[in-house]
C-alpha cells in the first residue's frame, strides 16, 4: 500500500489510521474539518517526512469533496477510507425528532462518503490495491436493532451500508473492492470513556483486515476483528 486517503483524522480511528499508516510509510492525506484545531496530527505530519499531507475537508457541504479531490490530483489512492462521521444528539428518542439534525446526519454520514466515492474511483481504479472502507457502525445494522432509540444515527449508517453495497456493485468491473465496516465500540470523543476498545485495538484489527481483503470481499459488511456482520 503506497497511499491512503482518510477522512475524520484529527482524532479519535481517523487519527490513529493515520497514525499507523504514516509509521508503515504509507503516504496519507488526512483530512480535518478545521486545521487549527488538529494539533496531534500537525505533530504526527511534522514528524512524518512528508509522508502525511493534511487536508481540509467539511463532508457537511454538498461540494466538500471537491478540496480532497484537488489535493490529491491524479495520485493512485490504494485505500479510500471513508471515516469521518457523526453522532448527533444521543437522545433521538422517538417523540423527539429533529427533522434537521436527521438531514445534517445523513449529508456527514450517508451523502458525503458517496460523493467521496464518486470524486475519487479513478484514483483508487489507477492503484495497486484499489479498495474502498466505509467507516459505518452495527448500530447501522437493521437486523441488530434490539433496543430502538438513536433513530438519526441508525439510520444515518444504515443509508450508509446500501450505498457501500452499491459502489460495492457498480465499482466490481474496475477491480474495486468496496466494504462497510464496524469499528467496534471504541475509546474516542464518539464511544465515550466505558467503550471495551482503544483506538489502537480497533485500529489494528481493521488495518490487518485491509491487508487481507480480495475482490471476493467487495460488498460485505466486517467487524475491526474481520468477522462478517449480518446487514
Ligand atoms: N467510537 C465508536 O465506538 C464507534 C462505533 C461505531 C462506529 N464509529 C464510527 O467511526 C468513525 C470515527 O468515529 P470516532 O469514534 O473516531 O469519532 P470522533 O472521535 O468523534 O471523530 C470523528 C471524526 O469525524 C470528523 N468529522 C465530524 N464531522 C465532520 C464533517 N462535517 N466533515 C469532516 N469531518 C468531520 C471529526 O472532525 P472534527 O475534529 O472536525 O470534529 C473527527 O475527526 C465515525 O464514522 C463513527 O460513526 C465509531
Amino acid at each position: 500500500m503506497k497511499t491512503a486517503v482518510i477522512t475524520g483524522a484529527s482524532r479519535g480511528i481517523g487519527l490513529e489510521h493515520t497514525r499507523c499508516y504514516a509509521e508503515r510509510g504509507v503516504r496519507v492525506f488526512a483530512t480535518v474539518r478545521s486545521l487549527a484545531d488538529a494539533v496531534e496530527l500537525h505533530t504526527i505530519a511534522a514528524r512524518s517526512n512528508g509522508a502525511v499531507n493534511v487536508v481540509e475537508y467539511d463532508a457537511a457541504l454538498p461540494d466538500g469533496h471537491r478540496s480532497l479531490k484537488d489535493a490529491v490530483g491524479d495520485t493512485p489512492v490504494d485505500l479510500l477510507l471513508a471515516n469521518a462521521g457523526i453522532m448527533g444528539d444521543r437522545a433521538q428518542m422517538f417523540g423527539s425528532i429533529d427533522t434537521e439534525e436527521m438531514l445534517e446526519l445523513y449529508r456527514v454520514n450517508s451523502v458525503a462518503p458517496l460523493r467521496l466515492a464518486q470524486a475519487l474511483a479513478g484514483n483508487v481504479a489507477n492503484s495497486t490495491r484499489k479498495l474502498i472502507a466505509f467507516q459505518s457502525s452495527q448500530m447501522g445494522s437493521i437486523g441488530d436493532n434490539k433496543s430502538g432509540g438513536y433513530y438519526a444515527y441508525r439510520a444515518s449508517k444504515a443509508a450508509l451500508n446500501m450505498i457501500a453495497k452499491g459502489v460495492a456493485n457498480d465499482l466490481k468491473s474496475r477491480g474495486i473492492i468496496a466494504v462497510t465496516l464496524h469499528p467496534g465500540w471504541v475509546k474516542t470523543r464518539m464511544g465515550g470513556s466505558s467503550a471495551p476498545l482503544s483506538v489502537a485495538q480497533s485500529v489494528a484489527g481493521q488495518q490487518r483486515l485491509f491487508d487481507k481483503l480480495t475482490l471476493a470481499d467487495t460488498g460485505r459488511f466486517f467487524n475491526f476483528d474481520g468477522k462478517e456482520l449480518p446487514w
